[in-house]
């Protein structure tokens, strides 16, 4: 498939690092220098799916598409205020989407896994047009009296519209399964049978081992699946990878040898906003007009599973 359009929604609260320190112990200091977030979009009274719906509508405008175009969608999104119905028919429902669609919880690589399953799709024969969006809002999840989690997240939504075309090249999807090292509990309704003990526990992050992982499964699927397509690294003109911590970007950078100017960065402005951090990245790149047909554009994303995922498309 080939991305035809693509749009990005964020709250309008803006929380700095200062505003921060206003309540924790923390200082804009100690944040910058170990992660690279200067601020963060913080939903305050916004909807999660009202983001969603704008970051499709602005993808879609952009397309040329109409919502009875799509063929199929596909949602990204660990947490929302909706157990059921799925978040995407929520979002359908706003932006008058009727076509098949699934609602996928892949934690950050979401929208690296959402490309593979359009592109399976598509290479089935099933559609000729997709729609993916991640809409995510982390700050939901993390307690805000853990200095060591809440500074690192911020909400928003990225969408992309998709269409036929050979331009995915390939996909590495890993996982490691080990859940204690980003999770998050909560309790679900009472009945008058359970017995079992149910904890509501904010999300807990083991940071220096995700950050091993994240710089590990980066380096290692980026080189691997390059190499799998026979494509040389210095014939890449782009690597968006999720944006969660600067130090990370950076250490991929220095691992794989590539010139920090092929990563583009948002995470001082928006902190980690999980799996929509990946399409909001590339909305904001493709509306500075970055993008020119023919470049070799690398997504990579980690994540709670642990998950890692990696795609390579030409633009
Ligand atoms: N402000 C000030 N001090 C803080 C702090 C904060 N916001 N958060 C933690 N600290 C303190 C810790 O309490 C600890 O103090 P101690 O030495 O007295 O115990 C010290 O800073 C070092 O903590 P540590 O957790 O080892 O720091 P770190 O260098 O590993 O940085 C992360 C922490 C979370 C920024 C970093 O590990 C990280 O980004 N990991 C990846 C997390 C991630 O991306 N998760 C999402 C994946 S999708």
């Amino acid at each position: 498939m080939k991305i035809i359009g693509t749009g990005s929604a964020l709250p309008k609260k803006v929380v700095t690092n200062d505003m921060l320190a206003e309540f924790l112990d923390t200082s804009d200091e100690w944040i910058v220098t170990r992660t690279g977030i200067k601020s963060r979009h913080v939903i305050t009274d916004e909807h999660l799916e009202d983001l969603g719906a704008e970051a499709v509508l602005k993808a879609l405008e952009m397309s040329g598409l109409q919502p009875s175009d799509i063929d199929f969608f596909v949602c990204s999104n660990v947490i929302s205020e909706y157990v059921t119905p799925g978040l995407s028919c929520v979002i359908a429902e706003k932006v008058g989407l009727t076509c098949p669609m699934i609602d996928i919880n892949c934690a950050c690589p979401g929208f690296v896994y959402a490309l593979d399953i359009v592109e399976t799709y598509y290479q089935a024969g099933k559609i000729k047009t997709a729609l993916i969006v991640c809409a995510e809002e982390p700050t939901r999840m993390a307690s805000w009296q853990d200095r060591g989690t809440c500074i690192l997240f911020g909400d928003g939504a990225g969408a992309a519209v998709l269409t036929a075309g050979d331009n995915m090249k390939g996909t590495l999807l890993h996982t490691e399964p080990d859940v204690y090292k980003i999770w998050q509990l909560q309790t679900l309704v009472e009945t008058p049978f359970i017995t079992k003990q149910e904890q509501n526990i904010p999300m807990q992050l083991k940071g220096r081992e995700v950050f091993r992982f994240a710089v590990n499964s980066g380096t290692t699927q980026i080189s691997q699946l390059l190499q799998d397509l026979g494509i040389a690294l210095d014939e890449v003109s782009w690597i968006l990878v999720h944006q969660a911590n600067q130090r990370i970007i950076d250490s991929i950078v220095e691992y794989l040898g590539v010139p920090a100017s092929k990563f583009p960065v948002n995470i001082a402005d928006h902190g980690n906003t999980s799996s929509a951090s990946c399409p909001i990245l590339l909305d904001e790149c493709n509306r500075k007009g970055m993008f020119k047909p023919g470049d070799i554009v690398v997504f990579s994303a980690f994540g709670a599973g642990l998950l890692s995922a990696t795609s390579v498309m030409e633009w």
